[in-house]
């Protein structure tokens, strides 16, 4: 069973960091976490399989826009629609506040998320050549337009 997804705060932070070790080899730290737990600098959502964070998703959100920071699914729950739970909710939780445009970036290795995006309505809007200095893969920049989504499916 899906579980709702909620917002993580600085009792989270553990859990969220022993998740981010395990999705990621060039993972966030601690002080990184920080800025969205503790000081609200971004905005970070998670779901719990059996008691356990299963994922999470933080986003930033500056004026008419917000931008995916990072979204990770722990391993063992991975193909349940957790991510796209996850990623169904921030842009919901935005599209509510009238924010037009959500952005992000992918390593064009991540069969994975780039599948995700797609499926979101997500359009690839540029490259960065060697962008990400752990495996020197290429940045695929997407975009996509929350308000008018949200808008039809309202209608
Ligand atoms: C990307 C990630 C968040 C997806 O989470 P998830 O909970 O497994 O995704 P979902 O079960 O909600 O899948 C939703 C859709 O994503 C796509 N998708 C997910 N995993 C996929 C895979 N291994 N191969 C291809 N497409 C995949 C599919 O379109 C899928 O829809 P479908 O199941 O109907 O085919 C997860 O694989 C992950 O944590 N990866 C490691 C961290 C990472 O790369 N984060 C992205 C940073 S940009």
């Amino acid at each position: 069973m899906v579980e709702r997804v909620v917002a993580l705060g600085e009792s989270d932070m553990d859990e969220l960091m022993r998740l981010e070790r395990l999705c990621f080899a060039y993972h966030w730290t601690r002080e990184q976490f920080a800025m969205g737990l503790e000081r609200g600098v971004y905005r970070v959502l998670g779901m719990r399989q059996g008691g356990r964070l299963a994922g999470y998703i933080a986003f930033s959100l500056v004026e008419d826009e917000m931008e995916i920071l990072n979204l990770a699914v722990h391993p063992e729950h991975r193909r349940c629609g957790i991510g796209a739970a996850l990623l169904a909710r921030a842009l919901e939780v935005c599209a509510k506040k009238g924010v037009a445009k959500s952005f992000l970036d992918v390593k064009a290795s991540n069969v994975a998320a780039i599948d995700l995006y797609l499926k979101f309505g997500y359009e690839q809007i540029g490259v960065r050549k060697r962008y990400y200095p752990d495996t020197g893969d290429d940045a695929l920049l997407f975009r996509h337009e929350i308000r008018r989504d949200y808008d039809q499916k309202n209608q």
